[in-house]
């Protein structure tokens, strides 16, 4: 659900500010009913009227991008530096990261003009399962690696359980490379959780987001999400299954 003003922005026919004037003074219905709260939410389907015309709903558009480091996670930066939508110079539709990865983080980002998926995809009570890959300033012990898998306290709360997975460790230039998966999103949540170990990151890559992979794809690169894919996303978040 997205809130009515919003939509009736995206799509085109008058600003955000604009719209919220026209709903307050009575001039937009949804599903042939005049409404006249800002705070109203639509769903994709809700018919909206703006002075008798039915507005033209911007089709919904799927990608994923596999996010270069030094590159921020939102539409604009007021210091310029690179933003993820400029990988997709060809779209037109609004679309806007669900999520973010910090500027120095590599890796898998969904982008959408779709609020309500990226709602869903958000939202921690659907708990979809993130896989991260980390470079580590040192090699943690079995007993530390068992704490970030138990949960571990961080300055907003506890942790909730991760898988981890050591995939190699260099003694001599002490690195570690390590797994991890996590169905929370806060904010630079794996980069605190291997500090609170004693090991920080040096090197983060978001390699998996659910099932999707960052394969066939190099840092700059996206596509476009098949329907399936989509399906299989909303499915995951909304019931826990894949359909
Ligand atoms: N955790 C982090 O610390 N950084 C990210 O970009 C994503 C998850």
């Amino acid at each position: 659900m997205e809130r009515l003003q919003k939509v009736i922005a995206h799509s085109g026919v008058a600003s955000r500010r604009k719209a919220e004037q026209l709903i307050i003074e009575g001039k937009v219905k949804v599903n042939g009913k005049v409404i006249k709260e800002l705070g109203t939410k639509v769903s994709n389907s809700d018919k909206i009227e703006v002075t008798g015309v039915q507005i033209e709903r911007e089709n919904k558009v799927y990608y994923m991008l596999y996010k270069p480091r030094g590159v921020i996670s939102a539409v604009s930066d007021d210091k310029n530096r690179p933003v993820v939508t400029e990988f997709f110079p060809e779209i037109q539709e609004r679309i806007y990261p669900v999520g973010r990865l910090d500027y120095d983080t590599s890796g898998i980002l969904i982008l959408t003009n779709d609020g309500e998926f990226a709602n869903l995809l958000m939202h921690p009570s659907n708990e979809i399962e993130k896989t991260y890959v980390a470079r580590l300033k040192g090699i943690p012990s079995k007993f530390k690696i068992r704490e970030l898998e138990k949960g571990i306290k961080l300055e907003d709360g506890m942790t909730a359980p991760a898988k981890v997975k050591m995939l190699s460790m260099d003694k001599k230039q002490e690195k570690a490379i390590v797994e991890i998966s996590i169905h929370e999103g806060r904010n630079r949540q794996v980069r605190r959780m291997f500090e609170a170990i004693g090991h920080p990151v040096q090197k983060l890559k978001r390699e998996r987001f659910a099932f999707l992979t960052l394969h066939g794809l190099n840092a700059g690169e996206g596509r476009e999400l098949t329907p399936h894919e989509v399906k299989q996303l909303r499915a995951l978040a909304e019931t826990g299954n894949l359909k």
